[in-house]
């Protein structure tokens, strides 16, 4: 049985006040199946970042590689850091706002090209599905095949309370990230955000401030980390756009020119209907969405060879072999061997998770409940307070292919590798406190750092931003976390 808690929060207030999260992490893991509870991003990961002047300051330090700093820097910086050079830091109040300001947005005749995204396995992959994507909206590539520059590829989805973006240095010529943590209104109000008003187009908008932050910087050493996944190979490798479905036709991408494409779009018109508009793009544009142009820019940007790439044309027709009813139905789920080869490459901890073998990750009796409750909330038929976490629809049996839970069955040491090695290794920045746990030296380490990892395991409370491993990436089940601590212990 699920976790449906009364009244949902969620993103309880800074202080950590009582979410409803916290009453289902209780629950998670138990059972003979996972129930994928909603999961969190602590608020107190972001209440420990800086903010206000300091994290401006950070944002902002000139790197002495930029003689002419801001003003050569990639775009983000030129737009928040105008203030170094005189001119004024734009006070951002909305999704829309910030996509203009960096030039992707629609505002004013803007043409921006635009991918929607059913299934992520990045920092939101428990958040994001057919009903609530990911919308990624950069600039288009060269149409001459040429090699981009300046590019910029800003990320959003619904709930997550920020905004990445990816923004190419046209003087290191490198790709820089960023993460933006915007407030809302209701992050103010005593009760905390509630679905209502997190995962609607509200969201999109009335944002009371917005605080950036660079890759480089403290974000480094959190669980929201980008570098664990788009550094892979270290400080010393070049920073990555990723796209694990590079190849046509895209498995998880909404597109109206694949069969796949065209049911995640049903899906979530079937929530949205037809005159919503997503992550700032219009209503009647969101079947335009293009992951080819997408795959072309990261193509032409240099990134065309993906790490431990998904091969969507394989993967496809042998789920589809497999299993006819897909990809429009996911009962029964789809096998393939192509698969199973690059999901043993994420069980060895030698790359992050891959994305799930199907089209779809939603559970068709949730999605159905869902996008119903959506749909009857919005037209006013049912009051907003009655709206749930319509996040909450992944098919129950998929999550372990999904990358959301292990392998079944591995034991203590395996089960380390695959949930912690992605995070905890050799090859990632050394010099931070994250390195002190190297599981690839698992056998060398003194007794007290793995007397660190016991006690990081026992954590329960998942708004804790202690709890190891991070619950928005990973669920583990008691039995596991016991098997993991007993390995530790020897
Ligand atoms: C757990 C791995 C992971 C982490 C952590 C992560 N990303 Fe990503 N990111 C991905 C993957 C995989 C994609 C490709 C699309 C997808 O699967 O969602 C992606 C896509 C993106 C994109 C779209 C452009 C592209 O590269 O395809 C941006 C922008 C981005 N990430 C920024 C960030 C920022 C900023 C951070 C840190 C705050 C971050 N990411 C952390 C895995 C990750
Ligand atoms: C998504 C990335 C990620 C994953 C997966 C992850 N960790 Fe961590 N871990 C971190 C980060 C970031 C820190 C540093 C911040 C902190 O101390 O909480 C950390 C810190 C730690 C520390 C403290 C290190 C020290 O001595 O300061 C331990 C111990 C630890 N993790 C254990 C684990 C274990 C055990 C697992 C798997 C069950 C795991 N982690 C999975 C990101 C991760």
């Amino acid at each position: 049985m699920g976790c449906v808690p009364p009244a949902q929060v969620i993103s309880p207030p800074p202080d950590g006040g009582a979410g409803a999260t916290d009453a289902c992490a209780a629950d998670s893991g138990q059972g003979n199946g996972y129930s994928i509870t909603p999961p969190v991003i602590p608020a107190s990961v972001f209440a420990s970042l800086s903010t206000g002047t300091t994290a401006h300051a950070e944002l902002c330090a000139n790197d002495r590689r930029h003689p002419n700093f801001p003003n050569d820097g990639d775009v983000f910086i030129r737009v928040f850091c105008a203030d170094v050079d005189g001119g004024t830091v734009p006070n951002v109040t909305s999704l829309v706002e910030l996509e203009n300001l960096l030039g992707v947005g629609f505002a004013d005749g803007g043409q921006p090209a635009f991918a929607l995204l059913g299934h992520s396995s990045s920092l939101v992959s428990r958040f994001v599905s057919a009903i609530n994507p990911r919308a990624i909206l950069f600039t288009p590539p060269p149409a001459d095949g040429s090699t981009p520059s300046g590019y910029v590829l800003l990320s959003y989805s619904r709930g997550d309370s920020f905004v990445e973006v990816a923004a190419h240095d046209p003087v290191l010529n490198q790709v820089v990230l960023y993460l933006v943590v915007f407030q809302s209104t209701c992050d103010a109000s005593d009760a905390g955000c509630t679905p209502a008003d997190r995962l609607t187009p509200g969201d999109e908008s009335g944002w009371t401030g917005v605080t950036s932050y660079t890759a480089a910087t403290e974000i480094n050493d959190t669980i929201l980390d980008c570098f664990q996944c788009h550094q892979p190979q270290g400080t010393q490798s070049p920073t990555l756009l990723r796209m694990q479905e590079i190849n046509a036709p895209f498995t998880h991408f909404f597109s109206a020119t694949t069969a796949g494409g065209r049911s995640l779009l049903a899906d979530f018109h079937a929530a949205h209907g037809q005159a919503e508009s997503y992550g700032g793009i219009p209503a009647d544009q969101i079947d335009q969405s293009s992951p080819q142009l997408l795959a072309q820019l990261i193509t032409a940007a240099g990134f065309g060879t993906q790490p431990n790439a998904f091969d969507s044309a394989t993967i496809e027709a042998q789920v589809e072999q497999s299993a006819p009813a897909q990809p429009s139905l996911n009962l029964p789920a789809g096998t393939s061997p192509a698969w199973s080869s690059i999901y043993a490459q994420a069980e060895l901890g030698n790359e992050i998770a891959v994305p799930y073998h199907d089209v779809k990750v939603t559970d068709p009796v949730k999605l159905a409940a869902a996008s119903a409750l959506y749909q009857s909330v919005q037209s006013g038929q049912q009051p907003p307070s009655a709206l749930t976490d319509i996040r909450d629809v992944f098919l129950d049996e998929g999550v372990r292919d999904m990358g959301f839970a292990p392998a079944a069955g591995l034991d203590g040491g395996a089960l380390l590798v695959q949930v912690c090695q992605q995070c905890h290794n050799s090859r990632l920045d050394q010099t931070i406190s994250r390195a002190l746990f190297n599981v690839q030296i698992l056998s060398l380490l003194p007794a007290s750092r793995k007397q660190a990892a016991i006690d990081r395991l026992n954590i329960t409370d998942s708004t804790d931003p202690l709890m190891m491993p991070p619950p928005a990436l990973r669920t583990l089940s008691s039995e596991e976390r016991r098997a993991m601590i007993e390995t530790l212990m020897q």
